[in-house]
């Protein structure tokens, strides 16, 4: 069952709760490569990616258990094979996160060099530059990063751009290092602060996650922790966008409604009414929305895994809009199959110049990356008859039982063969 059915045409109404967020809960699951401790996480959501990690984390001797309330416990008391293998890394980038915390810990790693990505060539130089500046050595052989190092240092690094998943792993292999680590130019965004969160709790000596200067007072080890995984301000984000294209009042639960301010401002900008209460938010849109331009970059500007989202959107809108992409260079993939629904859309460069339309037709159409069959859903949702996402695995990669959310605001979704 591998294509997803959506009749358009009905505004979202109900409420929703919110699922723990997919890129806080996988750096985290690697921090516990650090103790020999238990690590005990709450609201992690049950994703696909989530499996690939546990399954690649047992490859190393983790012992990873979900009870049936939800709680996972990983245990790394022991890493008997500090690898990561091209079989799971090419499945999953962000498997690139083991190599921090291998190398600080075991002070070795074979990890499997990722790949491209449908959105972009997406080295991870900068990862590979700072552990060398901790003291590592990293050859590349046949297609493996092979690393080593007697103990990692702390280190003065300034990375040559921001990168996510690049802040937190050299943060994580910091913590266990000798001496102090200063990381300039760091990534700002709230998975990073959740991820120091957690590491503060094993016990490592953090200051200034969420500025783009961290400070990492390195500790000989660290403890075992509970943490809960910060709510998905993508998935947020995306059912918003849903609401405001197709109509609607809704409410989303369990919510972090200030990690999504650049998203809750243009939602605004729309015609949007959006109202916060503790960590629910409620929107509601009774007009056609208004045309939103976006321009992606680092948080806390605009999301790129929201630009997807808000193509859909401006597909609708009354208006024309420019949506620019400055993170990835091939993160357009969902425009061509949204031509297929009827949108008016033209490429020039990193701009999508989008000149909303009064309706679409349902149709066929391809998702190519996890966020692209997002805003193919969202396009859905507003079309006229049924259109059919194809290869829709990439969503449950990140996002926890799409069709029983979009089903209990009302939409009409069914999961075929
Ligand atoms: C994280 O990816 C997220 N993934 C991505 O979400 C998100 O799109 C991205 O950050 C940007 O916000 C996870 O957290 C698991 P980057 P990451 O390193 O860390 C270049 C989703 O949909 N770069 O911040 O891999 C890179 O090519 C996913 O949930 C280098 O050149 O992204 C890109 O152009 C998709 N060298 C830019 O930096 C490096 O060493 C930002 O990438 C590292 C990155």
């Amino acid at each position: 069952m591998d294509k997803l059915k959506i009749t358009g045409g009905r505004p979202l109404r109900g409420e929703v709760r919110i699922s723990g967020a997919k890129n806080a809960a996988l750096p985290i699951m690697c921090a516990a490569l650090l103790s020999a401790k238990p690590l005990r996480l709450r609201n992690v959501p049950l994703l696909r990616d989530v499996s690939t990690m546990a399954k690649l984390l047992g490859e190393m001797g983790v012992r990873v258990e979900r009870s049936p309330d939800g709680e996972v416990v990983l245990d790394a008391a022991r890493i008997v094979h500090p690898a990561a293998s091209y079989e799971l890394v090419k499945t999953m980038r962000a498997s690139v996160l083991v190599l921090g915390p291998l190398l600080a810990r075991c002070g070795e790693a074979k990890v499997s060099l990722p790949g491209g990505c449908a959105i972009g060539a997406r080295p991870v130089d900068q990862h590979v530059k700072g552990l060398q500046a901790m003291g590592a050595t990293i050859s590349i052989e046949h297609g493996y990063m092979q690393a080593s190092a007697r103990r990692l240092r702390g280190a003065r690094i300034v990375m040559d751009l921001v990168t996510v998943t690049g802040t937190e792993n050299l943060m994580m292999a910091a913590a266990l290092a000798e001496g102090e680590t200063l990381l300039e130019n760091a990534a700002r965004e709230p998975e990073v602060v959740d991820l120091a969160r957690c590491l503060s709790a094993m016990g490592a000596k953090i200051e200034g996650a969420g500025s783009d200067k961290i400070r990492i007072q390195g500790v000989p080890s660290l403890g075992g922790a509970e943490h809960r995984v910060m709510p998905d301000r993508i998935e947020t984000g995306t059912y918003l966008a849903a609401a405001a294209a197709a109509g609607g009042k809704i409410r989303l639960t369990g919510t972090a409604p200030e990690s999504l301010d650049a998203t809750l401002d243009k939602l605004r900008e729309a015609g949007a009414r959006i109202e916060i209460h503790g960590s629910s938010i409620d929107l509601e849109i009774a007009r056609r929305p208004g045309a939103v331009s976006v321009r992606t970059a680092p948080y806390p500007a605009f999301a790129t895994d929201m630009q997807a989202q808000f193509m859909a959107l401006a597909c609708v809108a009354d208006g024309t809009a420019l949506i620019t992409e400055t993170i990835f260079e091939n993160r357009f993939m969902h425009a061509i199959e949204l031509q297929r629904l009827g949108a008016d859309i033209r490429l020039e460069g990193n701009t999508a110049v989008v000149k909303g339309v009064e309706r679409l037709q349902g149709a066929a159409v391809m998702a190519t990356d996890l966020r692209a069959s997002a805003g193919l859903v969202i396009a859905g949702l507003v079309a006229e008859g049924d259109t059919v996402v194809d290869r829709i695995y990439h969503l449950d990669r990140g996002y926890e039982g799409l069709e029983k959310k979009l089903s209990a605001l009302g939409a009409r979704v069914e999961r075929i063969g």
